[in-house]
């Protein structure tokens, strides 16, 4: 993993990675490598009665890879972190799970979801839902603060994912859960592969093998208790799907516990 970190242009990285997410956030509606929406939400596993229950735009711009908060079971007054909280949709779920007395801390990097998730927030009138701005290597949160970290489609895209797994660790209370939805691979990635930062930001290139991805959350102090297949999620262009089939890129939700 940190080879390939090594070699891509981190830099270059982030800057693709924001000004991807940030059309996702101001026009979801355009064409993307891969699926956004309501749609794809309701075919990984979302309710439709619980998406009726939170703002519209924030499905809208909805660019996960699976369904994991049926894993998460958060309960009425837990705090939640969502690490790449995008436009806000998996936190506005959890904060409907938390209620009144519970919070939900959304973290992203780019200003657009940001300024979105909060406008949806106020909006809407979700008190217990805040969005920071931050990196999901370094979550402004206090240590040991957290009940459940949750996350969609965003650690692949991190070039230090130990850093992030490491993160999620510190920010959980002892016994608290990781809860997340992520791409993964069959076989080790190419470094053409590994190295292509528009592949990278289509979470194609950043994708750790899957043993690889299991020992560096067990290596952060977790256990995991669930692994699934989210057979369900697809890339749509022709170049990622091409990556998918040859080295089985594929979608996993899992539930960790910290140790
Ligand atoms: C694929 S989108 C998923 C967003 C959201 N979880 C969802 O399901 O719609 C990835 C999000 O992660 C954010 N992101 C990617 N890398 C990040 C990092 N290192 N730190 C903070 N946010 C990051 C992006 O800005 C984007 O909003």
């Amino acid at each position: 993993m940190t080879t390939a970190a090594r070699q891509l242009d981190t830099t270059e990285l982030k800057q693709r990675v924001q000004s991807m997410y940030e059309e996702v956030a101001l026009e979801p509606e355009r064409e993307f490598h891969f699926e956004t929406g309501r749609p794809l939400a309701e075919r990984l596993g979302y309710q439709p009665a619980d998406l009726d229950r939170i703002p519209a735009a924030a499905i809208d711009s909805f660019a996960g890879v699976g369904y994991f908060l049926d894993l998460a079971v958060i309960a009425p007054g837990e705090t939640v972190l969502d690490l790449g909280s995008g436009a806000g949709m998996d936190s506005f779920l959890a904060a409907l799970a938390t209620g009144p007395d519970g919070r939900v801390i959304g973290v992203d990097m780019t200003d657009a979801q940001l300024a979105k998730a909060r406008r949806l927030s106020q909006e809407a009138g979700f008190a217990g839902a805040e969005f920071r701005e931050g990196y999901i290597e370094t979550p402004p949160v206090d240590d040991a603060s957290v009940d459940c970290v949750i996350s969609n489609g965003v650690i692949n895209l991190s070039p230090d994912k130990p850093a992030v797994f490491a993160a999620a660790a510190r920010a959980l209370r002892p016994g608290g859960r990781l809860a997340l939805a992520d791409i993964v691979t069959e076989h080790q990635l190419p470094e053409g592969v590994t190295c292509d930062a528009a592949l990278w930001a289509a979470c194609i290139g950043g994708a750790l093998q899957r043993d690889a991805y299991r020992e560096a959350i067990e290596a952060a102090g977790f256990e995991i208790e669930t692994w699934r297949q989210n057979s369900e999620y697809r890339f749509v262009s022709e170049r990622a799907d091409n990556a998918t089939q040859k080295y089985g890129v594929t979608s996993i939700s899992l539930l960790a516990r910290r140790r």
